[in-house]
């Protein structure tokens, strides 16, 4: 089995995520989060908020962080009035260009259907292309050669191999050919039987439109918030009126976000419902490259804090082709998923783009006021907005596969989440070594002990290795047995999930035990 398929099958089987409404059949794009995928996207979500906004001033650590700078967070509606969306640019331009297939009636965005063509290098080393047979696959541009996407074609390929069995044939790309007439009629489409079925591309706005109140007319039209960040923007000056915040500073949300996805894929990862964990961080625009630079890094570093190996994570400098038409630098921190690498967020110098955007079309002044500067001049202004946008979903994924691993304890196999301990969905379990002898009491006093505290577990049942396996498999860090010695000594043993490796603990120290190593 792959790893995807082994994260997937783990989160079905332990209830982390199950597919939305799957009692009828699910909903192509939408997950629900069981009980112990629930605790541990709360985690990502709550160490988010706690090292972002209410502690961001202890959990920086990063050397030679700017200046000290203020931080607040906001829930704002998810509905809002649809001139949000029209002043974001989001009802014009928020679109995928969608191609359909009239033969399969599958639907695809088009810059994720790469069209090959065959091309035959012959023993001299020229080369032809045979574009008189293309083919298209689901991939992402750039990635193409990834066999999977080539597979279904290898029949036609050998085929054409026999015929011309002195030289080779390689795939080559063609790109933009969707929107060329011609190539598009010699094109085969995924899972079709002859070529030219696929619909020339045309804009798909990604918003899901709804009606608000009783008329389901024109003017009740609004849309489920494609992101949280224009929540944000729209209630700047509220915030700056009644927080007594000091440009610089940030403002902090998390919230769902939905996105009518052409092709939503890859568990997770692209959804149609999702969680968004946004900043919009306001400063003056001639510092805005520095924080630009100071965003980017610590948030590349709160991945690598949370445990995620070095080697999977990536920073990557979009080019200046790449940026959006108002985006001053953006940056995407990547991750090593098992479907290839992908971003995890992007962090975006957004220049006063937005503000101004909704100062023209509200008609109300949302310059800041600094009634502290002393050059008239620059008292009021637009400040800049450095935005590290992360997705919880997309962050929960990467945990998960990060953390998957399989390894063998005493000659058995098991499998193991190494989650780091903030994150775990359970942060202890409490085990009697056996149901007699006074154990279970102790044992279930030590549990509602530890849960005035922390997230813990209670379980009697089975073999104490077995117990030992689910909670590996649920990715619980310590987990802590009462035995005879805990009658007579008043100490338990706590093994550590990663290592296996026991320790005595008293049990009247083991809270400040478990609490220094989950919060370290
Ligand atoms: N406000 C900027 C913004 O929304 P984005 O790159 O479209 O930027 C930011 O989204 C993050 O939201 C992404 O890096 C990703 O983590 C998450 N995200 C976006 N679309 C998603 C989807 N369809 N499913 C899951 N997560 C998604």
């Amino acid at each position: 089995m792959e790893l995807m398929e082994k994260v997937v099958s783990l989160c079905k089987r332990r209830g982390f995520i199950f597919p939305s409404s799957e009692i009828y059949g699910g909903l192509n794009g939408c997950w629900d989060y069981g009980p112990l995928g629930v605790e541990l996207k709360r985690n990502v979500k709550q160490a988010w908020w706690n090292d972002m906004v209410e502690h961001h001033d202890e959990t920086d650590t990063l050397p030679g962080a700017p200046s000290p700078y203020g931080m607040v967070g906001l829930d704002s509606s998810l509905l809002m009035n649809p001139k949000v969306w029209e002043a974001s640019g989001h009802v014009g331009g928020f679109s995928d260009p969608m191609v359909d297939c009239r033969e399969t009636r599958n639907r695809y965005r088009a810059d994720q259907l790469v069209v090959f063509a065959l091309e035959l290098t012959a023993a001299d080393g020229a080369r032809t292309t045979f574009d008189e047979m293309l083919f298209a696959a689901l991939g992402e541009a750039g990635k193409t050669e990834d066999a999977a996407l080539i597979e279904p074609h290898r029949k036609r390929i050998a085929a054409l191999q026999k015929s011309r069995s002195a030289q080779t044939l390689s795939l080559r790309v063609i790109p933009n050919a969707l929107y060329d007439e011609a190539l598009r009629a010699k094109t085969l489409a995924p899972g079709a039987s002859a070529p030219g079925t696929l619909t020339a591309p045309r804009a798909f706005n990604l918003m899901f439109k709804t009606h608000v109140g009783a008329l389901e007319d024109n003017s009740s039209v609004t849309y489920l918030r494609p992101e949280t960040a224009q929540g944000i923007f729209v209630n700047f000056k509220n915030v700056c009126d009644t927080a007594r915040v000091r440009v610089p500073f940030g403002i902090g949300q998390v919230g769902k976000a939905f996105r009518n996805e052409i092709n939503p894929r890859n568990f997770t990862f692209r959804s149609r419902e999702f969680e968004q964990m946004e900043i919009e961080f306001f400063c003056r625009a001639e510092d805005a490259p520095k924080w630009y630079g100071y965003w980017r890094n610590r948030r590349f570093q709160w991945y690598l804090n949370l445990g995620l190996r070095p080697g999977n994570l990536h920073l990557r400098e979009h080019d200046q082709s790449e940026l959006a038409h108002y985006a001053a630098g953006c940056a995407d921190v990547e991750y090593d998923f098992p479907f290839g690498r992908s971003e995890l967020e992007g962090i975006a110098n957004r220049t006063d783009f937005d503000l101004r955007q909704h100062m023209q079309l509200s008609g109300k002044d949302l310059r800041y006021f600094d009634d502290q500067e002393s050059d008239p001049e620059k008292r009021r202004y637009l400040p800049y907005v450095i935005e590290p946008s992360a997705g919880a979903d997309r962050a929960t994924l990467a945990f998960l596969c990060d953390a998957y691993s399989e390894d063998e304890v005493g000659g058995e196999p098991r499998t193991v989440l190494k989650l780091h301990p903030r994150l775990a969905p359970i942060k202890a379990a409490v085990f009697p070594l056996v149901k007699k002898d006074g154990m279970p009491e102790k044992a279930l006093d030590i549990y509602r002990q530890l849960k005035r505290r922390l997230h813990v577990y209670y379980d009697e049942k089975g073999a104490i290795g077995r117990r030992y396996r689910r909670q590996d498999e649920a990715g619980t860090p310590y987990c802590i047995t009462v035995d005879g010695e805990t009658l007579t000594a008043g100490t338990v043993t706590v093994r550590e999930r990663d290592s296996c490796a026991q320790t005595r603990v008293h049990a009247s120290e083991l809270a400040a035990f478990l609490l220094e190593r989950i919060e370290a």
